[in-house]
């Protein structure tokens, strides 16, 4: 599905809130966003851009489920199933999104938006990034990127992500930066598999895509996205790039990052831009969500019987998981806590709870860590391990931060104690109050 027709169907089913009176792109679509969220908008009438704009599209796993017409409990094991069966996508010479191939590149004419005050400049925060190496092949990453000039931008590439890798074995490395993608590619690019795994393939087993050859540089792209900067990134030329919002919702600071030389912009004849509001719902679920199926394979493979993870939003869904599992031996709440880690090495708090607690909700984990946990013998601490670069309060420069899971599961053994929540007597209120 391309964005318009998912864009339309959300029209039809009353979901879209459409703002036709004139905006600008300089904080105040941001700022409507932010204000609806988590309710998709399409503004219809840019004063600054000749482009539509589209914001808040997926800011909940209901919004990725409907996508998919599948269950939200049912997002896990899809996760999984096209991380494991991954197949290669149709190549298609003729592609949407170089409908228009723009002869001059002046990013000043696209809708990239500010959108804080405190921002470093106009940022792309929905831009995937498609990039390749000699010997691994290419690879799909989200970076953000702040616009320095008409054709300039400058990009935040984490150490340890594939395309970091690239860029040290390369120095300098052709990329695509893709705008205006569903979900099949957004979720595959958030995932962290193997470094040689094109995550195309990924996308393409969650549903059908199709890519092309790029005009400029040799990458394969999503034939159907809504716009491709295409370009060189350069490792050693370098620029400040910040202030932004990151994850947890803070303003990251100033770094020195390596800058993009935009050589060539394609689109679609009406093209929509995707806005992503940083640290807010979509970044999250986007974030957090594709990491759910690592954890839970990890602790399947731990030989237990794992019912359901929760990256939980509260968190900024990237530190916290929340387990669920069907405990079999003592030992097991434990074991999941350091299978859970194994599963994403950016978490920093895990809890594991017991079949019968709602992992979705936050009075009922409490009410479980009340009742059925001891911190002499639950209570698991991974001191000074390196952890996530997003959590302002690890180690700055090194990432060390000191982990800890929470064994909330109750005893097997309960020696006479109750840890069954009460049941109050079912009646039919029809009985003794009628129509009330
Ligand atoms: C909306 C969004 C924005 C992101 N922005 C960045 C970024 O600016 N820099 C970065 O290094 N990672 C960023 N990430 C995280 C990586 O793209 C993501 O973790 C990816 O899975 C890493 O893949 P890799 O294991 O192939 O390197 C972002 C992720 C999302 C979902």
């Amino acid at each position: 599905m391309i964005l318009e027709e998912y864009i339309k169907i959300l029209a039809q089913e009353d979901k879209l809130v459409t703002v036709k009176k004139g905006i600008s792109k300089n904080l105040d679509i941001a700022g409507v966003l932010k204000s609806i969220e988590p309710q998709p908008a399409l503004f219809e009438n840019l004063i600054d851009s000749d482009f539509r704009v589209a914001g808040n599209l997926f800011c909940t796993k209901a919004q990725i489920a409907d996508y998919f017409g599948i269950a939200v409990e049912d997002i896990i094991p899809t996760l999984t199933r096209a991380i494991e069966n991954r197949s290669s996508p149709d190549v298609v010479d003729e592609a949407p999104c170089q409908e228009v191939i723009r002869e001059e590149v002046d990013l000043d004419t696209l809708p990239i938006l500010i959108h804080n005050k405190v921002d470093g400049g106009p940022y792309i925060s929905s831009g995937v990034v498609v990039t390749s190496d000699p010997e691994f092949g290419q690879n799909l990453d989200f970076h953000r990127a702040m616009q320095i000039g008409k054709d300039r931008m400058v990009i935040r590439v984490v150490k340890g992500r594939d395309f970091h890798k690239f860029l040290e074995r390369n120095s300098e490395i052709d990329v695509a930066f893709c705008i205006g993608n569903t979900p099949e590619v957004l979720i595959a690019a958030a995932t962290s598999v193997e470094t040689g795994i094109d995550e195309l393939e990924i996308a393409n087993a969650l549903r059908s895509i199709r890519v092309t050859k790029a005009k400029t540089v040799d990458l394969l792209i999503p034939a159907d996205c809504e716009f491709v900067l295409e370009g060189r990134v350069v490792l050693q030329e370098k620029h400040d790039e910040g202030p932004f919002i990151d994850l947890t919702e803070t303003v990251d600071v100033i770094r020195q990052e390596p800058t993009f030389q935009v050589r060539k912009i394609t689109h679609r004849k009406n093209a929509i831009w995707q806005a992503l509001l940083p640290g807010r719902a979509e970044h999250k679920i986007l974030m957090g969500m594709p990491r759910e199926p690592t954890v839970y394979k990890s602790i399947k493979d731990a030989g237990i019987d794992v019912l359901d993870v929760n990256i939980t939003p509260g968190g900024a869904s990237w530190l916290h998981v929340a387990v669920k599992v069907r405990k079999k031996h003592e030992d097991e709440g434990l074991k999941a806590i350091e299978a859970a880690f194994a599963g994403h090495r950016s978490a920093k708090h895990v809890w594991v709870y017991d079949e019968d607690i709602d992992i979705y909700n936050e009075e009922e984990r409490e009410w479980a860590m009340a009742t059925r946990f001891q911190a002499d013998i639950d209570l698991l601490i991974k001191d000074k391990e390196p952890g996530s670069s997003l959590d302002p309060s690890a180690e700055s420069g090194t990432k060390m931060t000191t982990k800890c899971g929470f064994d909330c599961t109750k005893i097997l053994d309960a020696k006479g104690k109750s840890y069954e929540k009460a049941e109050f007597p079912k009646v039919d209120l029809q009985d003794f109050l009628g129509d009330y």
